[in-house]
C-alpha cells in the first residue's frame, strides 16, 4: 500500500493503535495489535519506511512525530500487557487459594519440649540459666577442681580480659543456680534445658554449641533407689520399651555416679548400647556449694545430651545439619 506520510495520518494512526490495544482481551490479541502496527509490515514500520522518499523539509518533522506516536504505541503495548491474564484460560474466582506456607519449630525444640514435658508430669520445676557463666559456678561449686582437665582451654571457651566467665560447659549449673540465685528452698526438683558450649573440633557427632538437659533432685535421704527408679520412668516415658541399664561411672559432683545406656535396634541392623546420660548421688561438696547441710540434705542429679538422642530419634546423620539453616532439611520436620 503507498501512503501519504502527513501529520494528521500519524495522528490517526495513533488513535486506531490506542483503540486497538485497549480492546486486545487475551496476550495474542495484543500480540497481534503489535504486529499489525509496530512488526516488520507494520502501519508504523512502513510509514516510517516512506520518510527518505519525503521532501526534505517535511522528512524532520514527520521523523521526529513518527518516532514518538511509535514510542507512545510500545509504551501502551507494555501497560496492556501487564494487565492481562498470563493465560487465555478464564480465571474461576471460586476456586479455594493455595494454602500460605507455614513455618514450624525446630527438629530440637520439638524434641526438647518432649523432654521436658516428661520431667513436668513429674513434678520437675523448669529453669533456664544463662548461657554466659561464672567459671566458680560451672567448675568450683560443682566440684570440678581448677586442675580438671574439663577446665582446660581445649574444651572451655574463656572470656577474652574476664578470666572469672566462660559459656557454661554443661547445664549442670542448675544444681547450684537453682537452690542459690532462687533462694529456693528444698526439698526442690527441677530441671534445665539449653545450650552449652565445648571448643570441640566438629564432626558428624561433636559441635561447639549443643543441647543438655539436666535435673536435679533435693530432698532428705535421697538414696540410689530414687535415682534408678526416675530414670527408668523417664526412659519409659522417652522410648517405651526399650530396654535400658545401668553402670557404674564417675563425675566430680556426684558420688557415687552411673551412666544409662540404652538398647538401640533399628530393623535389619545389629542392636547396640547407647550411652545416654550421666547421673548420681549429687557430692557433698556440691551440697553445701548449695548453701545446705550435706548431713541433713541429700538429693540426685542427672544429665543428658539430647542433640544425640533427638538424631537417633528423627535418623538424622550429621549433627551439623541442626545448625546449619538448611532449609531442605529442616522443611522435613
Ligand atoms: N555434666 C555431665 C556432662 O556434661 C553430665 C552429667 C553427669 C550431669 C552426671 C549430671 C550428673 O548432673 O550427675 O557430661
Amino acid at each position: 500500500m503507498i501512503i501519504r506520510l502527513t501529520p494528521a495520518y500519524l495522528r490517526a494512526l495513533e488513535q486506531a493503535a490506542s483503540i486497538a490495544v485497549r480492546q486486545a482481551a487475551t496476550l495474542p490479541a495484543l500480540e497481534a495489535v503489535r504486529v499489525e502496527y509496530l512488526g516488520r509490515r507494520g502501519k508504523i514500520t512502513t510509514a516510517l519506511q516512506t520518510l527518505p522518499h519525503l521532501p526534505l523539509e517535511e522528512r524532520r518533522g514527520l521523523g521526529r512525530q513518527a518516532n514518538e506516536v511509535k514510542r507512545r504505541i510500545e509504551a501502551l503495548l507494555i501497560e496492556r500487557r501487564r494487565s492481562l491474564p498470563t493465560s487465555d484460560r478464564p480465571i474461576d474466582r471460586s476456586l479455594p487459594v493455595g494454602r500460605p506456607e507455614r513455618g514450624h519449630l525446630h527438629p530440637l525444640t520439638l524434641f526438647s519440649r518432649r523432654v521436658m514435658e516428661i520431667w513436668r508430669s513429674f513434678g520437675y520445676d523448669v529453669y533456664e540459666g544463662p548461657e554466659l557463666e561464672e567459671a566458680k559456678t560451672n567448675f568450683d561449686d560443682l566440684n570440678v577442681p581448677p586442675d580438671h582437665p574439663a577446665r582446660d582451654v581445649q574444651d572451655t571457651f574463656f572470656i577474652q580480659d574476664h578470666p572469672e566467665l566462660v559459656l557454661r560447659t554443661h547445664t549442670s549449673t542448675v544444681q547450684i543456680r537453682w537452690p542459690k540465685s532462687y533462694g529456693v528452698k528444698p526439698p526442690f526438683k527441677v530441671v534445665e534445658i539449653g545450650k552449652v558450649y565445648r571448643h570441640e573440633a566438629t564432626d558428624a557427632t561433636h559441635e561447639s554449641m549443643f543441647f543438655q538437659c539436666d535435673g536435679v533432685l533435693v530432698d532428705r535421704q535421697v538414696t540410689m533407689a530414687h535415682l534408678v527408679t526416675t530414670l527408668k520412668a523417664f526412659m519409659d516415658r522417652l522410648y517405651p520399651g526399650k530396654p535400658s541399664r545401668i553402670r557404674p561411672s564417675f563425675f566430680p559432683f556426684v558420688e557415687p555416679g552411673i551412666e544409662l545406656d540404652l538398647w538401640w535396634k533399628q530393623p535389619s541392623k545389629p542392636g547396640q548400647w547407647l550411652e545416654i546420660l550421666g547421673a548420681g548421688l549429687v557430692h557433698p561438696n556440691v551440697v553445701r556449694s548449695m548453701g545446705l547441710k550435706p548431713n541433713q540434705w541429700q538429693g540426685f542429679a542427672f544429665g543428658m545430651g539430647l542433640d544425640r538422642l533427638a538424631m537417633l530419634e528423627y535418623g538424622i546423620p550429621d549433627i551439623r545439619l541442626f545448625y546449619s539453616g538448611n532449609l531442605e532439611f529442616l522443611q522435613q520436620f
